[in-house]
């Protein structure tokens, strides 16, 4: 992983890189040099260089130190996110020139006091690639192992760069748990991976077996599973950073750890990156992880209901009816809807069992929320007005999008079933992401409650700035900064 510093800029010497974020109008006045390095300006010509958004210019010298030039645009289009992404050219750029290590220069842009984190957040989390199976390693690209950020005063800056070290080096294992291939990422081997987490980071972890889900009657996690050869598991993490305090913050996340979509069998072009079914479960994993290696005074519950959805001779039914944990009864419509009710008995489970003061789940739930919001915004639903404000201002602090959508009691007549209580798809299948999360509201009886569906933003079909093409893990700077705020001290 990336080594994150600051030092002062009299550091530098001749074999570094230095990496300096320019504007438009700072090219235009040629303010964009820093003193130190004027001798080196002195002897390239920039000329060719207008400081373009995703454009960059290298010059590599003998004797003195090299010189990477990033545009960040016009001054007045500058926001966190051009910061990120104006940073993950510098991870680019050294990629392709080879560079492993990189000094930057914080440019001074009085748009935010922030610059230095959104520069530091951008260059971890581009600073990625999957390569476990490639064999010829040659032909994968090189990563940074070390940015220096520059500063006057480095000793400021060091609690900020451990908090960014921290919180995206559980983004880049998040990316890393949901782009496994299932083979090694699959019910029984997240459990012990749970298991592993919770005890290097002194979290609390119980991880229930198919005995136990059966004693605890959770039906619907147990229709599910059945079709699978690995038996379900459910999850429970607790961290205690506030031991005097009673109440916590309980993140549910869905863990389907491939969705062929049963019976009701996925079609070519929709099932093969269906290993990404448990991007919600791997971003709840990596935001308590994060937060109990930042050792955050707030206490929070991670839930995670673990099963695989396949077809087999075994596997569940259409028109199957099974009884939940909280014993209403649920009429199967389609197999392929099988995260709200996986997600279903966790929910009650941790409501009666567990009694938060807040529950939010985060699931790959609905393919209607890509049709809504594409790759680049996550829907976000529910009743409560303070944990969506909270939620709101967590998505904007990190970038990781999110946009509500509607919750209307009107919604619960199109899960009526004719034969249970309800259905887990209505016959007409209109408002796909309300309906799933209407579904899962009758699992919550009267503690405020928000679902986060991730279908779009957990797996990228082409690379975006700072984020690479599929796994993405969004969710886990999303969800730390929420419990950050908004979690009991
Ligand atoms: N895991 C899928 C949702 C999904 C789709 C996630 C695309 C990521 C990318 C979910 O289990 C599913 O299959 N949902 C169905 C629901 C339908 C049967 C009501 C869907 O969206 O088609
Ligand atoms: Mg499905
Ligand atoms: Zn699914």
């Amino acid at each position: 992983m990336l080594t994150l510093q600051a030092k002062k800029f009299e550091t530098i010497s001749s074999s570094d890189t230095v990496a300096i974020l320019c504007t438009q109008e700072q090219i235009d006045s040629n303010s964009f040099i820093p003193q130190p390095l004027s001798d080196v300006f002195a002897i390239i010509n920039t000329k060719t260089f207008k400081a373009k958004p995703n454009t960059y210019f290298f010059a590599a010298l003998k004797d003195k130190p090299s010189i990477l030039l990033v545009g960040l645009g016009s001054h007045k289009d500058i926001t966190p996110e051009s910061l990120r992404n104006a940073a993950s050219v510098i991870v680019g750029a050294c990629s392709d020139k080879s560079v492993s290590e990189v000094h930057i220069v914080v440019p001074e842009i009085n748009v935010t006091n922030d610059t230095a984190r959104y520069i530091a957040e951008g260059v971890y989390l581009a600073n990625y690639a999957f390569n476990r199976y490639k064999t010829q390693k040659e032909e994968t690209s090189p990563l940074l192992e070390k940015a220096i950020l520059l500063s006057d005063n480095p000793g400021q800056l060091s609690p900020l760069l451990k908090e960014v070290s921290i919180v995206c080096s559980n983004t880049l294992l998040c990316r890393d748990l949901v782009n496994e291939i299932t083979e090694n990422a699959n019910p029984l081997t997240i459990a012990k991976l749970a298991k592993k987490i919770a005890a290097q980071s002194k979290i609390k972890c119980t991880v229930y077996n198919k005995k136990d889900i059966e004693k605890m009657k959770m039906g619907l996690l147990l229709a599910v599973s059945q079709g699978s050869m690995y038996p379900p598991h459910l999850i429970v993490m607790h961290y205690k950073g506030a031991p005097s305090k009673k109440d916590s913050i309980a993140l549910v996340g869905k863990g389907i750890t491939f969705d062929t979509g049963g019976i009701n069998l996925k079609p070519s072009g929709h099932i093969e990156t269906m290993r990404t079914d448990m991007a919600g479960a791997a971003a709840c994993l990596y935001t308590i992880n994060a937060i109990a290696q930042m050792k955050l005074p707030i206490n929070v519950y991670t839930v995670i209901p673990l099963a695989e959805n396949m077809i087999s001779h075994t596997a569940y039914k259409p028109g199957d009816v099974f009884t939940a944990y909280n014993g209403k009864t649920v009429e199967i419509g389609n197999t392929d809807a099988e995260g709200r009710l996986i997600l279903a008995d966790a929910l009650s489970f941790t409501e009666k069992k567990l009694k938060p003061k807040a529950i939010i789940d985060i699931a790959t739930l609905t393919g209607a929320c890509i049709v809504s919001f594409g790759e680049i915004v996550a829907a976000y639903l529910t009743s409560d007005e303070s944990l969506s404000t909270a939620l709101f201002n967590a998505s904007e602090t990190t970038g990781e999008k999110i946009w509500r959508m509607p919750l209307y009691k009107e919604y619960n007549e199109e899960i009526k079933s004719d034969i249970a209580d309800i259905v887990n798809v209505p016959a007409v299948r209109n408002a796909g992401t309300i309906i799933g999360a209407t579904f899962l509201k009758n699992f919550i009886e009267n503690t405020p409650w928000a679902h986060i569906d991730i279908a779009g933003t957990s797996w990228y079909s082409k690379n975006r700035g700072y984020n690479p093409k599929n796994a993405t893990g969004f969710g886990v700077r999303l969800l730390y900064e929420f419990v950050k705020n908004f979690g009991v001290r």
